[in-house]
């Protein structure tokens, strides 16, 4: 029996991984690095500190700027974020996730979040989708992020749900070793995900039915 699905929310629910590469990308050129696609793939599932320690060194900047200016420019990539956020709505929740969460819950199985960003909150109001999770692990009480089990496990033990018996959702690599880390089973959304249980290329192709077969195979050789 699936105890729960854990969600994580920027690239999985809606495409907030673009607005945070987007806000990066602005950062960085800011400071004279270029940043891409490919190496932002890097950043996703990875903490806000995180994130800006591993632009620095891919712009070989890792130590020009003190601590003090550290936390400016993360406070400064956030502020670039929270533009994009203000455009949010209902209608960017990603393709195939509403009728998923609804599939769940006509299951009764819990659904939960594991997301390290402390914009999540902000995420899901303006998504009009708070009322669908019935826990939300807090990116604030997190010591640390992905790719550590943390997160999930948090979410886990936020819901009572074994996570031996659980399911976690990703689009980033750190998600999908956190989600392997703790010991759930791994649905990846995306490329270069090799190391989730079952992957999809996007979020309409997640079908209940066939996550739940692919969970059974999975438990019953577990
Ligand atoms: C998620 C995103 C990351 C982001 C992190 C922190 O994990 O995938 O790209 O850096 O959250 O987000 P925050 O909103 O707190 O800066
Ligand atoms: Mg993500």
């Amino acid at each position: 029996m699936i105890e729960a699905v854990v969600f994580d929310l920027d690239g999985v629910i809606t495409d907030t991984a673009h607005y945070h590469f987007l806000a990066w990308k602005q950062l960085a050129n800011e400071i004279g690095i270029t940043i891409d696609e490919t190496f932002n793939e890097m950043l996703k599932g990875i903490s806000r500190l995180d994130s800006l320690e591993l632009i620095l060194q891919y712009g070989n900047r890792q130590h020009d700027f003190s601590t003090e200016e550290k936390e400016e420019m993360a406070n400064k990539k956030n502020d670039h974020y929270r533009l994009y956020l203000n455009d949010l709505k209902p209608e960017h929740v990603l393709p195939g996730i509403p009728e998923l969460i609804r599939n769940i819950k006509a299951e009764g199985i819990q659904i939960g979040l594991a997301s390290v960003s402390k914009n999540a909150g902000t995420v899901l109001k303006a998504l009009e989708l708070e009322a669908a999770f019935d826990f939300c692990a807090d990116a604030a009480k997190i010591s640390k992020s992905k790719p550590d089990p943390e997160i999930f496990l948090t979410a886990c033990s936020g819901l009572s749900a074994d996570p031996l018996r659980s399911i976690g959702i990703e689009d980033a690599v750190a998600g999908i070793e956190s989600i392997k880390a703790s010991g759930m089973f791994a649905v990846g959304v995306g490329h270069t995900l090799q190391e989730a249980d079952l992957v999809f290329e996007t979020t309409n192709q997640l079908q209940w039915v066939n996550i739940k077969e692919e969970f059974d195979h999975w438990i019953s050789r577990c």
